[in-house]
């Protein structure tokens, strides 16, 4: 039993005022999330602020599928854990010795074992063709097709983080794109980009640990970089 009281619809919505810097600074990938029920009419409220990025050409050709029914997050949940359990043993392996990374994959075990009862999933799709492909040869950019998508989950992840809602972009629950497309029964030019699990949220939001800024940044040409010193 849990003592967790969702906010409202309407007191949750109230929420977006949040300053948008706190939000960026605090948005993080939250993994460990209440089973409470999340309304769809929130999150489609949610959806809607997050079709407010670019796409390439103005194109638009993206799809939300959002997913609810236990059935189908059973299926989707038989789809991931396979893949959690390979990829899991190589991302401990690789956290071996540093304690902070260590207890920080215990939230992503939390999730992939517990995928079924996960309140929601978002899978982002958007429409493969001539111009924007999924796939390409290594001299041909595919940065447009998935650059179509990323801004709209970057606003959605931001949205969910002010209202109070855990969420976080994962690509490994899908890996094998065309076992959740007919799980989906997303027509073929209808490609899953990744898979945005979403529930009130259990742990803590940021701070978040990123590159300092001074590291990044050349100016004019790359490897000036007046401000590393
Ligand atoms: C393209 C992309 C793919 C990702 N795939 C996964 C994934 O499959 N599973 C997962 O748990 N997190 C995934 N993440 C989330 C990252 O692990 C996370 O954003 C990063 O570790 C930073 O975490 P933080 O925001 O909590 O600091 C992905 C992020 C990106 C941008």
């Amino acid at each position: 039993m849990t003592d967790f009281t969702p906010p409202t619809t309407e007191e949750a919505l109230a929420r977006l005022t949040m300053p948008m810097a706190d939000a960026m600074r605090t948005q993080r990938a939250v993994r460990r999330l209440h089973t409470a029920p999340v309304d769809v009419d929130l999150v489609y409220e949610l959806l809607e602020l997050s079709l407010k990025a670019p796409t390439s050409s103005n194109s638009q050709d993206w799809s939300y599928v959002v997913v609810t029914s236990r059935e189908q997050k059973e299926r989707l949940a038989k789809l991931y854990l396979p893949l959690f359990r390979i990829f899991g043993p190589i991302e401990r392996r690789r956290a071996a010795g540093d304690e902070k990374a260590q207890r920080q994959m215990a939230p992503g075990q939390w999730q992939a074992e517990h995928f079924a009862d996960i309140p929601l999933l978002v899978v982002p799709c958007y429409e493969r063709n001539l111009k924007h492909r999924p796939v390409g040869r290594p001299q041909i950019s595919v940065s447009s097709f998935y650059g179509s998508v990323f801004p709209a989950v970057q606003n959605l992840l931001l949205a969910c983080r002010a209202v109070g809602l855990g969420a976080s972009l994962q690509t490994l629950p899908i890996w094998i794109v065309p076992v959740a497309q007919r799980m989906l029964e997303l027509p073929r030019k209808m490609v899953p980009v990744c898979v945005v699990p979403i529930g009130w949220a259990k742990g803590n939001y940021g701070p978040t640990t990123r590159r300092p800024i001074r590291d990044v940044v050349h100016i004019d040409r790359y490897g000036n970089q007046p401000y590393r010193r």
